[in-house]
């Protein structure tokens, strides 16, 4: 028997209007859950994204020791167990379809002579896992049972992680982040050498942690973190700021349905993170940036969108990193700007939650849009955007989420063959969606193909 598919159909917006605030950024939780279970006392994270990839950080850390409670005022406090005082799993880590979480783990199941068994779904399952094992066998981690480096795993800590020195060969900040956080409890100095800036919550949060990190940037941008070895990790209290990849499903939806005007409170601003607004504005878009403000150490700001008349540009790779999670959406904001939008470097969107170059271009023709696949590039043509189309999601969430937006702007609207997977990271989307304005309805895929 298989799962019924929980389907969804957007249908053409007449306007969307009003002012939400994005829930908390999935970047952030990850870490502030993990780095919580390493100090010894009690750390609060207010504004958690209680999404079910979060949600299986939490229980990962309660397996290797830590007590974690939200409490009526939708506060988080975790009780850490110590840095180099993980307890051994157990039983199997279920990740569900977090790559983040699963990657991050890794480092910390390096922590001790202790075996973790880790498993997945049929999207984290087939992930590549080498790109953190690699540096991590380097380290002591002993990988004792896997299917090819990927899920099903079961690994043995070291006693003690081996510091090291690693050029990351893929800019990715969930393998830099691995290796740092197993060299938390190395005996000195570990150190990460990235080409291109990544998302830098890891560096940033472990010095508020307590760590003695540094970060040395060259004159071509090439980042040399070096982190001293288990550091004495301090309780922390934490404001989790919005998601900013979140944030841009309405912003594109406020973009391409005519007379709309939304305002998204909260949204993270740092600059590893900002891609999609810098290419949106270059587009055209009427974004403007409001209120900007400092918050748990980081910038975040209000976004106002008004529907825009947008162009097409083309996207450098050496932006490719700060919107990685975007181009899904941005393919579909492209898809209503005016000529075409040419997309470089996306090699990584091969590798997330699914092929994602392979399925946002699928997308985009099933619902009449001309584009090119290229190895690593996308070349979308705008226009009218007629829809009409059911898209396979993969068990992607921001595949089905980017569809569902298309939808609002199209003449027909559009269908997601399964949207169940918008609940690892936005679990609250259709509902805030609504809240402002937009209709989407159940669809039951499975019927339209009997
Ligand atoms: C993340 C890093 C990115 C991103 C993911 C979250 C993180 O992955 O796609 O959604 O929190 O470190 P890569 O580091 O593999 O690019």
């Amino acid at each position: 028997m298989t799962a019924h598919k929980a389907g969804l159909m957007a249908h053409p917006a007449r306007k969307l209007s009003g002012t939400l605030r994005v829930p908390g950024d999935k970047s952030i939780s990850h870490r502030s859950l993990m780095f919580s279970a390493m100090a010894v006392g009690e750390s609060r994270v207010e504004g958690l994204l209680e999404s079910e990839d979060v949600l299986a950080t939490a229980n990962a850390m309660r397996a290797f020791g830590a007590t974690i409670d939200k409490d009526g005022d939708n506060i988080w406090h975790i009780h850490g167990v110590g840095l180099g005082s993980f307890l051994e799993p157990e039983e199997i880590i279920d990740y569900g379809n977090a790559g983040t979480g699963v990657r991050l783990a890794l480092g910390l199941a390096a922590h001790g002579d202790f075996v973790t068994r880790f498993t997945g779904d049929a999207s984290l399952c087939s992930r590549p896992m080498g790109r953190v094992l690699d540096p991590l066998r380097l380290m002591g981690l002993e990988v004792l049972e896997s299917n090819d480096d990927r899920l099903p795993l079961a690994v043995r800590g070291p006693a003690r992680p081996a510091p090291m020195r690693y050029e990351t060969p893929v800019p990715s900040a969930q393998v830099k982040s691995a290796v740092l956080l197993a060299g938390l409890n190395a005996p000195g100095e570990t150190t990460v050498v990235e080409k291109v800036f990544t998302r830098d919550h890891t560096e940033k949060m472990l010095v508020g942690f307590g760590a003695d990190l540094t970060v040395d940037t060259a004159s071509d941008g090439t980042r040399t973190i070096v982190l001293k070895g288990q550091p004495e990790f301090k309780p922390q209290s934490i404001i989790v700021p919005g998601d900013p990849s979140s944030a841009g499903f309405p912003m594109v939806a406020a973009l391409i349905v005519p007379d709309s005007d939304v305002t998204i409170q909260g949204a993270l601003m740092n600059e590893s993170r900002t891609g999609l607004i810098k290419t949106l504005l270059e587009m055209g878009a009427d974004i403007t940036i409001q209120n900007e403000r400092e918050s748990g150490g980081e910038a975040i700001a209000d976004l106002h969108v008004k529907s825009s008349e947008l162009k097409g540009v083309t996207v450098p790779e050496a932006r490719a990193a700060s919107m990685i999670d975007e181009y899904p959406v941005l393919a579909v904001a492209a898809a209503f700007a005016a000529g075409d939008t040419h997309m470089e470097g996306l090699a990584e969107l091969r590798v997330k939650e699914c092929d994602r170059l392979s399925a946002t271009a699928f997308g985009l023709k099933a619902n009449g849009v001309t584009c090119v696949e290229g190895k690593d590039t996308l070349t979308v043509t705008g226009g009218v955007v007629p829809g009409g189309g059911t898209v396979p999601t993969h068990m992607d969430h921001r595949i089905a989420m980017a569809f569902l937006v298309m939808g609002l702007g199209s003449q027909k609207g559009v269908a997601v063959d399964d949207a169940g997977h918008i609940a690892t990271s936005f679990p609250t989307f259709t509902t805030f969606m609504a809240e402002l304005g937009a209709e989407i309805t159940p669809f039951d895929a499975d019927a339209m193909a009997s």
